[in-house]
């Protein structure tokens, strides 16, 4: 059986998916024991990111990404949905998560500039994402109480018809000879695509670990003195 260039992507980024789902942020989650304003600032560091990949998917020209990019696949509308609901629900993101969202989406609007295809890996990563999400739904509205679809807008936008198109035309984008017009390009414009993923799973890693759940130690006030 050929291995799919998705296949190659998944496989390669295997370890990354492994260490995220044991972060203390991921371990929070699905033991509802995660802050509320955490799960927010999730929410508001993705939201920087994504305004910025499906702002450039949606100018770039290359053949690769008008094949694989589509209006359905944006996430921006769910985001801002539930960012809405929680500042009318006065539940504010700290601060803390927020240079690792501008990171992202500054690296995003870089690629965009030097090399559009790879902004396929951004998107991968982040389409996946939606995949782990509609498991970790059930986790979210339990520990925060919420009502479908109030807060839980992006992670209840999971689709798995939508990502087995979306891998379709991602398979056929990075397979396709004819727009790469040769077959070395297609190597190296996967490499590219998966040096891009890896760096999106770099910079989801840096969000959940800005929005790690306070332990006993960080609880107190720094400044207060060891009792
Ligand atoms: C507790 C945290 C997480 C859990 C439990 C989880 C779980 C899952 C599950 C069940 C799938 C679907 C596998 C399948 O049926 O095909 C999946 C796919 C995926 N997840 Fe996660 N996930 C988590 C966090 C993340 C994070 C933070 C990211 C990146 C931002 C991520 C990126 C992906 C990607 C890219 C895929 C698609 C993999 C592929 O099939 O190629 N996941 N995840």
């Amino acid at each position: 059986m050929t291995t799919t260039p998705l296949d190659r992507l998944r496989a390669a980024t295997r370890a990354w998916h492994d260490a995220l789902e044991s972060t203390a942020f991921a371990t929070a989650m699905l033991s509802g024991t995660l802050p509320l304003d955490r799960y927010v600032g999730q929410l508001a560091a993705y939201r920087e990111a994504l305004a910025a990949l499906e702002g450039e998917l949606s100018r770039a020209t290359s053949p690769c990404v008008t094949h694989v990019w589509s209006p359905d696949l944006a996430k921006l509308p769910f985001i801002e949905r539930d960012l809405k609901y929680f500042r009318q629900s006065g539940v504010n993101p700290p601060p803390q998560a927020r240079p690792a969202g501008r990171a992202f989406a500054e690296e995003i609007r870089r690629t965009a500039a030097a090399d559009p295809d790879a902004l396929l890996g951004f998107l991968y990563v982040m389409e996946g994402s939606t995949l782990g999400a509609l498991l970790l739904h059930r986790y979210v509205s339990e520990a925060y109480r919420l009502t479908v679809p109030y807060g839980l807008a992006y992670y209840g936008s999971g689709d798995r018809t939508r990502w087995a198109s979306f891998t379709t035309r991602m398979n056929e984008a990075l397979m396709n000879d004819a727009w790469l017009n040769d077959a070395l390009l297609n190597e190296d414009t996967h490499a590219r695509v998966l040096a891009a993923a890896d760096r999106a799973y770099h910079h989801t890693a840096s969000i959940a670990e800005a929005l790690a759940p306070p332990t006993r130690a960080t609880a107190r006030t720094p400044s207060s003195p060891p009792a």
